[in-house]
């Protein structure tokens, strides 16, 4: 058992190829069934869906799609669903328990948001098409953002299109800001910040859309859509 930066533990993983591994989401582990109850669909809100339509619209079928912090795995089935391969990498066991159970048939690994290149599917895998992120990077520190988009640039092609989803700030005066998140620390962005983040790393805006907050949903979340240049 060691400490992350948090001062929270986490537990050292082993990959499906025998590799140490990043895993260990303390707040999702413990409350990954609960989770599941609260979001048993994959849509919470029409736009929702609309964006990963848009994005899965873009790809060539039969392609790889990444899915990271993919939880319980149910968006990334509705992309396989829709005729792609999916990958489905996580840091909390227990989340990736419940994805594993329900989809057996698809693949789910351990690991956190930097690109799981050694991971043996990945290898496997060829070129990845598309990576979906939906309220996954809120959880990274903000300074080791670069560096995950960095390892997403190194292993992808370009063409492959990027889909961040997150809760976002409403002004462009901060880059970013800590705030409460029941499950795990999580900081919400600007989404500008955000976009210039993933330019600065080699994917181009394409298009983005904010949702206004609303009852159950106290902050505003953007869909922000990239390709690799
Ligand atoms: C709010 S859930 C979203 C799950 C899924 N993407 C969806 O749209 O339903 C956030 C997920 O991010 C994962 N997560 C937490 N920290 C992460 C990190 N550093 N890198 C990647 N995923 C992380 C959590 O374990 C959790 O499964």
């Amino acid at each position: 058992m060691k400490e992350d930066a948090e001062g929270q533990r986490t537990q050292p993983g082993t990959g499906m190829d025998g590799t140490d591994v990043p895993t260990g989401q303390p707040g999702y582990d413990a409350l990954a069934e609960l989770y599941d109850r609260r979001f048993p669909g994959p849509w919470e809100r029409p736009l929702d869906r609309h964006s990963v339509d848009a994005f899965a619209d873009g790809l060539p079928r039969g392609g790889t799609i990444l899915d990271v912090g993919c939880g319980t795995g149910h968006v990334t089935v509705e992309l396989a669903f829709r005729g792609f391969q999916t990958i489905g990498v996580d840091p909390s066991e227990r989340m990736l328990e419940i994805a594993r159970k329900r989809y057996p048939s698809r693949t789910w690994i351990l690991g956190d948001a930097h690109f799981p290149a050694d991971a043996a599917p990945v290898r496997a895998a060829g070129p990845i098409v598309g990576i979906l992120a939906r309220f996954s990077l809120i959880h990274v520190p903000p300074a080791e953002i670069p560096g995950v988009l960095a390892s997403w640039a190194a292993n992808t092609e370009p063409g492959c299109q990027v889909l961040v989803v997150f809760q976002c700030l409403p002004d462009e005066d901060r880059e970013t800001e800590e705030f409460e998140h029941v499950v795990a620390p999580a900081w919400r962005w600007n989404p500008s910040a955000l976009a210039k983040a993933l330019d600065e790393a080699g994917f181009a805006e394409t298009w983005r859309v904010i949702v206004r907050p609303d009852e159950g949903h106290p902050y505003p979340e953007c869909h922000l859509s990239a390709v690799r240049r």
